[in-house]
């Protein structure tokens, strides 16, 4: 599943030299290798083979259109949290019969525009939510397919902010209230209760945490259909992790065949919602070298990307390898070096110590698994444009998202007329360039 690697002593993605794309499209950008993307929902696929399971990729993960199309191209479902990413997935030819809506504050316009979508499933993450789509889905002479999402309180064993599973986490409804739920959501005209769902934390490494929470919802399943409630459809969410570093997360394998023997005998149709496994180790950033600065402590290596273009180190202490887009000889010496953006705060560390052979002013280097949770985690802090993405499928490859330019950064603000006086003759001035 390697679609980055030296050949040649030049780090390529798929059967392009990296440095070829940085001269072309300048730096920092985003690389994603598409083949890889494809190969892996493949591999997803496989896994579950005999098993009735729809693989719902996560949108949040990733929503490049072009990334999407390509999934869905090949039949792919959606989880998606928003409007934004619902009108993406269907702009991208998922169809709605295939999408899954989540998230914990789904608002009266997001529900109405979900069913007006035909949408094929909405999980329910609380009571109020659930009164609000009865009632929205009513007045449009609607019943809302749900899920209800549970909270199955259990640790994922993953950084604490992106565990969702344990009571104390804001999301889904305790499992203590499940049965209530279920027996009202079936109650109400507005609803068609189909299924429950669960999802305990991102970037798990250890099976057991799945293992315990798919155990309680597949017995919390087997009781309310003995209840006589008309569940068809679980949902057991994303969360599998990869290697950023040395860990071992579970394999594909085990993975599938631990939820065949919890939850294949439910009679269910299941769905996942893989997101970071889909697409993280699938792309990279790619940055120059501005200084490489002495600092009395330390070496620093100043580069063009930030925490704006990749915030989950400062975020969450992630690691990130980072290649050379030259290889480095065999026995070229290794000194320890900072790297770190340009943005005014020290929290601007993308790595620290790493040990990285000389590299020097203009030389170029790739900051990896950056498939997942980065582009889109990306704003423009400090007026530094959003970064290109570039996507790559063997030898092809092709920008699908341009670097911000100045204009559309400093457009996006309007001036109140008691104000414009000569405002609109230096934007002009700024835009262009002109002093
Ligand atoms: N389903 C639900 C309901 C979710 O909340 C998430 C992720 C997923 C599926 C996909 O999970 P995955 O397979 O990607 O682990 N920004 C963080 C990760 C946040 C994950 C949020 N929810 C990061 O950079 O690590």
């Amino acid at each position: 599943m390697i679609a980055f690697g030296y050949r040649d002593a030049r780090l390529h993605a798929d059967e392009l030299p990296l440095e070829r794309l940085a001269e072309a499209v300048g730096t920092p950008f985003y690389c994603t290798s598409l083949s890889a993307v494809e190969r892996t929902y493949g591999a997803i696929v496989e896994a579950f083979q005999g098993l009735d399971v729809s693989v719902c990729y996560a949108l949040k993960a990733n929503s490049n259109l072009a990334v999407l199309r390509s999934l869905a191209k090949l039949g792919a479902g959606a989880d998606v949290v928003s409007e934004g990413e619902l009108r993406l997935a269907l702009a991208a030819g998922i169809p709605a019969e295939r999408i899954v809506f989540a998230g914990v504050g789904k608002t009266e316009r997001e529900l109405a525009f979900a069913l007006d979508s035909g949408i094929a499933q909405i999980n329910v993450e609380s009571f109020p939510e659930l009164a609000l789509l009865d009632r929205v889905a009513q007045a449009r002479g609607r019943t809302a397919p749900v899920a209800l999402r549970i909270n199955p309180d259990v640790d994922a064993r993953t950084h604490e902010k992106i565990s969702t599973g344990k009571a104390e986490n804001k999301f889904g409804i305790e499992i203590d209230r499940a049965a209530e739920a279920a027996r009202l959501a079936h109650s109400l005209p507005g609803i068609a209760l189909k299924g429950l769902a669960v999802h305990i934390g991102s970037q798990l490494t250890e099976l057991q945490p799945f293992r315990s929470a798919f155990e309680r919802m597949a017995e919390l399943f087997r009781a309310l259909k003995a209840e006589g409630l008309p569940l068809s459809e679980l949902d057991l969410g994303g969360g599998l992790g990869i290697p950023y570093q040395d860990e071992a997360p579970p394999h594909l394998g085990d993975y599938a065949d631990m939820i065949r023997e919890v939850c294949g005998g439910l009679g269910a149709r299941l769905q996942i919602e893989p997101g970071r496994a889909m697409v993280g180790n699938a792309g990279l950033l790619v940055s120059r070298v501005i200084y490489v600065k002495e600092g009395a402590a330390r070496r620093f290596l100043i580069i063009d990307a930030a925490m704006n273009d990749l915030i989950r180190p400062p975020l969450y202490d992630a690691w990130h390898d980072v290649m050379p887009l030259r290889e480095p000889p065999p026995g070229a010496p290794l000194a320890p070096v900072d790297i770190v953006g340009p943005i005014c705060e020290t929290g601007d560390t993308l790595a620290r110590q790493r040990p990285l052979p000389p590299l020097e002013a203009g030389d170029l280097l790739a900051i990896c698994s950056t498939g997942a949770y980065v582009s889109v985690m990306a704003s423009s802090y400090n007026s530094r444009p959003l970064a290109p993405e570039v996507v790559v499928r063997g030898g092809d490859w092709a920008v699908v998202r341009p670097r911000q330019s100045f204009e559309e950064l400093i457009g996006r603000d309007r001036l109140p007329d008691w104000l414009e006086e000569s405002g609109a003759s230096d934007r002009q001035r700024a835009v262009e360039g002109v002093a």
